[in-house]
């Protein structure tokens, strides 16, 4: 949840550490640090509460010139956001460090730390780490090996950056659990987080695998793996232009990203169907094999990737007849399975770093399961190195906390692997022509929705004054629901609730009024008959609609009823193409409200602790 950055060069550090920070920011922003070495005796500090710009006030007034440094963007867990809490940590005046996951054992170490008379400044675990170091540090003399005999004492998930004064041509990085990548540069070298904070100086990354120690110098890299062996990790270039981690002429990443998703959406297409069918080659090697054995389907994801799995669910069982469960990760690692023969176990992230799908993933792998497949939109991350089969969607980095083109590229690619599980099992060639022609139609029928958007904008301004809102939606548009009401919460802190509609008279109708609005996604399917009798319901109550809907579905507008009259769409792509309404009508709601719509309050993008 927290970004880390660190950098070792000729040059001075400062404004590349700043800038990784920038690029951070979407993983936490309640106060942001840096720790800079220069060759003195001291390591040099400076931390700030809130957002990065505090920081970089900070240090243009009083710079921190040096040639090696970490620096960090925190998202709170252990003590309350302020300037103490704040990373980098210390212990005495040459040792910092910084840290994103979560040390569980961190009290016991802390009172042994304090028995040997270690001070501590902050309510953090992190600042019990850095004493753990110093305490090796002094009876061992080396930075490395004090990092790697403190390893084994910590319990939980981490990415560590350790920098100290006396050595100050190196800084030695570990992790277990949260992610951690280098920039490999030429005459320097990186770590980061997320390979997006290092854009501006390298294209070229190693992802550090669980358990790895490194040694980071401007001309070496050297890697050992939890055993202690000496190990080589591949080095990827990043492929999708350094500009993509920019706002460009937007001004929010969601906007932008909600703008990408026809090209997206026919990247993530590309390779994987013909005018008629699905290759199913390109979803690998194995996955002919694999596919005539599956017998049920597993998804486990969070928030906005379950309601990916959600609609997925739908297309499963009708299309390939295979029995499909779908659960929240963090609800599946926590309870006892009863897993029938010949389950595909399916993960679906757009970070591939999310804790608890990650804990759900390494469950499953040691429970049975015929084999693990994910959708991630993350290459090298641990989701993608650690399944068995990967589809990747191609949505290119988003920097947004709200999800938006990961949303519905995870749903092309599903419905991709639909497509060819159907085909293992009876779907008839023409049924797959049909679909994947409309499937074909979708990145022009998503622009078609955006050419929308200023009647939506409109639309948005009756949200202004409201507390709570109702979404509703039936069948493989429930999720779609779901997901627009997140969206709307999440931006624009608006309560918002996701029913099936039919449900409404089991009880939220009670909390139907003219403060409560109501807005429906309604495709023209055989549901819609019965969907426009649950409105019907809502208007009787006095209930103010708002409904997204297929032209020809005969839903009028009138009024207490607001109406988006959508173009046509196949009844199965629908889902991909109603979402996107709904995602800028929380953004115009959010950007009316005037609150931080790419990095809202309390979230953070990549949920790397429990
Ligand atoms: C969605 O807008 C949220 N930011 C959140 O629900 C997110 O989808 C969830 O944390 C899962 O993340 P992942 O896809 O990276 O695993």
């Amino acid at each position: 949840m927290c970004g880390i950055v660190g950098a070792v060069s000729e040059r001075d550090v400062q404004g590349i550490l700043l800038e990784g920070l920038r690029r951070l920011e979407y993983r936490g922003y309640d106060s942001a640090g840096m720790a800079v070495i220069n060759g003195g005796p001291h390591a040099q500090r400076a931390r700030e509460l809130g957002k990065v710009s505090a920081l970089a006030e900070a240090v243009e007034a009083n710079p921190l010139n040096g040639h090696l440094g970490i620096a960090h963007t925190r998202w709170a867990t252990h003590g309350e956001p302020s300037q103490l809490n704040a990373h980098p940590h210390m212990s005495g005046d040459g040792l910092a460090i910084v840290h994103n996951g979560i040390i569980e054992n961190y009290q016991e170490l802390r009172d042994e730390l304090k028995a040997d008379g270690f001070e501590f400044t902050s309510q953090t675990d992190t600042e019990v780490v850095a004493h753990l170091i110093q305490k090796n540090y002094r009876e061992q003399g080396s930075l490395y090996d004090a990092v790697k005999s403190a390893i084994p004492r910590l319990r939980g998930a981490y990415a560590l950056a350790v920098v100290h004064a006396d050595e100050p041509d190196h800084l030695v990085v570990c992790r277990e659990g949260s992610p951690l990548v280098i920039g490999v540069g030429i005459g320097e070298n990186f770590i980061a987080s997320d390979q997006l904070a290092l854009l501006p100086v390298t294209d070229r990354f190693m992802f550090l695998e669980e358990g790895d120690i490194a040694d980071i110098r401007k001309d070496r890299i050297e890697i050992h793996d939890r055993e202690g062996t000496p190990v080589e990790r591949e080095t990827n270039r990043f492929e999708h232009g350094a500009d993509s981690a920019e706002k460009g002429e937007y001004r929010h990443f969601m906007l932008k990203e909600i703008y990408e998703q026809p090209k997206v959406i026919k990247a993530t297409m590309e390779g994987r169907v013909t005018d008629s069918r699905v290759l199913e080659q390109a979803l690998g090697t194995e996955a002919a094999n694999l596919l005539d054995n599956v017998r049920h389907v597993q998804i486990i994801a969070c928030g906005t990737s379950y309601h990916a799995g959600m609609v997925a669910r739908y297309w499963i069982e009708e299309l390939a007849g295979v029995p499909c469960s779908v659960e929240v990760a963090s609800e599946f690692r926590y309870r006892k399975h009863v897993i029938q023969p010949d389950t595909l176990f399916l993960c679906i992230s757009q970070s591939g770093e999310t804790a608890d799908t990650l804990a759900a993933l390494r469950q499953a792998k040691k429970a049975g399961f015929r084999a693990a497949l994910a959708i991630c939109n993350v290459p090298g991350s641990s989701l993608v190195r650690e399944s068995d089969l990967v589809i990747m969607t191609q949505a290119g980095p988003e920097i947004g906390v709200a999800s938006t083109k990961a949303f519905t590229t995870q749903l092309t690619a599903l419905l991709i692997f639909t497509l060819a599980l159907a085909r293992h099992n009876g779907l008839s060639a023409e049924r797959e022509a049909d679909i994947v022609s409309a499937l074909h139609q979708v990145p022009g029928q998503v622009s078609d929705i955006l050419a929308l958007n200023g009647g939506i904008e409109e639309m948005s301004r009756a949200f202004m004054d409201k507390f709570h809102s109702l979404f509703l939606g039936r069948g493989s548009q429930f999720p779609v629901a779901m997901e627009g009401a997140l969206k709307l919460k999440e931006i624009s802190y608006i309560h918002a609730e996701a029913y099936p509609a039919g449900e409404l008279k089991h009880g939220p109708l009670a909390l139907v009024d003219s403060e409560m609005p109501v807005v429906t996604v309604a495709p023209n399917n055989d549901l819609v008959e019965k969907l426009k009798s649950n409105l019907e319901e809502v208007r009787a109550r006095g209930g103010e609609l708002f409904v997204f809907a297929d032209k020809s579905a005969g839903v009028k507008a009138e009024e207490g009823v607001h109406v988006m009259q959508l173009p046509p769409v196949h009844e199965i792509t629908a889902p991909i193409v109603y979402t996107v309404p709904l995602q800028l009508l929380s953004y115009h709601v959010a950007v009316l409200k005037g609150t931080d719509v790419d990095q809202p309050r309390n979230l953070a993008k990549s949920v790397t602790v429990e």
